[in-house]
C-alpha cells in the first residue's frame, strides 16, 4: 500500500482520471486473464480468516468487503478483483442499451484535500449483451452480482418505460450472476432523483421484477430518505417481495459542502456527485436508521459510502451493515486497501471477543426497533 500511494498514485494523478480508470482496468484484464497474473495478485494482497466467512441471501461470502458498481462498468477485470480478495463483486451499471455517457468532459475530478472524486460519467456502459456474452464463461470463487439502471438517453424516461427496461436488463443479467443490483437513481437528472422514491413506483417495478427475478436474488440501491414514515412505506412496498434480499445506499449528504476541504472555487469546475470519506458520516446515519427498522429476518443492509479503512468497515457493520463495499479507497490507498481491511477487520472483532462478521452485525443499533 505505501508502494502504491508513494510512487504510484502520484504518477497515476499526473494523468486524467479517466483515462487511468481505463488504464487499470486493461492492466487488471491482462493481470486477470492468465494464471500466473491472478497468483502474483492473490500472493501480494489475498487473505482469508474464518471469522471474515458469512452466508447470507444464499450465497457464501469469504470476507463482506466488496467492490461496488462504476469501477468495473464492462465486466473487464472480474478476475482480477476476485484475485485481490474482494468478498464480492458488482458490475456495471449496465443499462439494456449500451451507452456513452455524459457528453460533456471531464467527468471525472479528483479532490485530494478530501480523498475525493467528483462523478459526472452518466453510466456509460457496453449494454447488457455485450456485458453478459462477457462474463458468460467466468468461473469465479467470489458472488459476482450485476448493477442495472435505465439507459442514459439524457432525458428522463416515463416509470413505466424504466420498470420496462429494467425487467429485460434482469432477464438477461439473471444468467451470469449471482445477484442484481437495482440501481434505482436516474442518470439522466443527477442529484439524486429516483422514481423510485414513491412507494408505489418502487412497488410496479418490484410487482414486473417478479416475472424474471421470483426465484433470484436482488439488493436495492437508492438514495435513502430520512423521514421514518417514508422509510417504512418504502420497507413496506418491498415486503410482498421475498427475492428482495438487501438495500445499498447511494449518499448525497445536504451538508456535504461543509464538510469538503477543497475550496469552493476549485469545486465549482467540477461537475457530479461527490465518493469519499466525507460522505461517511450520512452512511452510518442511514445505516443507523434503516437497520432499526427493516426485517432483519429477511433484509441485510450495505454499508457503501465513504468506508477507507479496517474501523470505518466495523463500525458501519456494528451500526447494522452486513456487507461493506469500497471504491475511492481503492484509488486513494490502491488494491492493497482491501486485505488491509480483511486485516484489520478480524483483528477488530478478535478484541472484542466476537467470533465472526455476523456477530457484530447491528451490536451498535440503538435498542428498539420496527416490529414485523
Ligand atoms: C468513478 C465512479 C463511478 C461510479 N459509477 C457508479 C455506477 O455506475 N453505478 C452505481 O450504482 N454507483 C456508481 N458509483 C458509486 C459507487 O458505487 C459508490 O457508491 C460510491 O463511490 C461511494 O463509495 P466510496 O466512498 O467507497 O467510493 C461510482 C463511483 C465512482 C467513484
Amino acid at each position: 500500500m505505501h508502494v502504491y500511494q508513494r510512487l504510484l498514485r502520484p504518477l497515476l494523478f499526473r494523468f486524467d482520471p479517466e483515462y487511468v480508470h481505463r488504464l487499470v482496468l486493461r492492466a487488471g484484464q491482462m493481470a486477470g486473464s492468465i494464471a500466473p497474473g491472478r497468483a502474483a495478485l492473490q500472493s501480494l494482497h489475498g487473505y482469508e480468516h474464518a471469522s471474515l466467512r458469512t452466508q447470507l441471501a444464499g450465497l457464501n461470502f469469504a470476507n463482506p468487503v466488496g467492490l461496488p458498481a462504476g469501477f468495473d462498468k464492462n465486466g473487464i477485470a472480474p478476475q482480477a478483483l476476485a484475485a485481490i480478495g474482494f468478498g464480492l463483486i458488482d458490475i456495471g451499471s449496465v443499462s439494456l442499451l449500451p451507452s456513452a455517457g455524459n457528453p460533456l468532459r471531464p467527468r471525472l475530478f479528483r479532490l485530494p484535500a478530501d480523498d475525493g472524486i467528483m462523478v459526472y460519467y452518466g453510466v456509460p456502459n457496453d449494454g447488457i449483451e455485450c456485458v453478459a456474452r462477457r462474463l458468460a464463461t467466468l468461473r469465479l470463487q467470489v458472488p459476482l452480482g450485476l448493477s442495472l439502471v435505465e439507459t442514459n438517453t439524457g432525458v428522463p424516461a416515463s416509470v413505466d418505460s424504466v420498470i420496462a427496461e429494467l425487467v429485460a436488463a434482469a432477464r438477461v443479467a439473471r444468467k451470469v450472476s449471482d445477484y442484481r443490483v437495482l440501481n434505482l437513481n436516474c442518470p439522466n437528472s443527477g442529484g439524486g432523483f429516483s422514481h423510485f422514491d414513491d412507494p408505489a413506483h418502487l412497488r410496479a417495478l418490484l410487482q414486473a421484477m417478479q416475472e424474471v427475478e421470483r426465484e433470484g436474488r436482488v439488493f436495492l440501491r437508492m438514495s435513502p430518505p430520512r423521514d421514518p414514515a417514508l422509510i417504512d412505506t418504502l420497507l413496506d412496498a418491498i415486503d410482498p417481495f421475498p427475492f428482495v434480499k438487501g438495500i445499498g445506499f447511494y449518499m448525497f449528504p445536504a451538508d456535504l459542502a461543509t464538510r469538503l476541504k477543497t475550496p469552493l472555487v476549485a469545486r465549482e469546475r467540477m461537475r457530479g456527485s461527490f465518493s469519499g470519506p466525507a460522505n461517511r458520516v450520512a452512511t452510518e446515519e442511514a445505516i443507523r436508521q434503516w437497520y432499526a427498522r427493516i426485517d432483519r429476518s429477511r433484509l441485510v443492509l450495505i454499508g457503501v459510502g465513504g468506508i477507507f479503512s479496517a474501523e470505518d468497515a466495523y463500525r458501519s457493520i456494528r451500526l447494522g451493515a452486513s456487507l461493506v463495499q469500497v471504491y475511492t479507497a481503492l484509488i486513494y490507498r490502491g488494491p492493497g486497501v482491501v486485505g488491509e481491511i480483511k486485516r484489520g477487520l478480524v483483528r477488530l472483532l478478535a478484541r472484542d471477543g466476537l467470533a465472526s462478521v455476523a456477530e457484530a452485525v447491528g451490536v451498535d443499533c440503538p435498542q428498539g426497533r420496527r416490529e414485523y
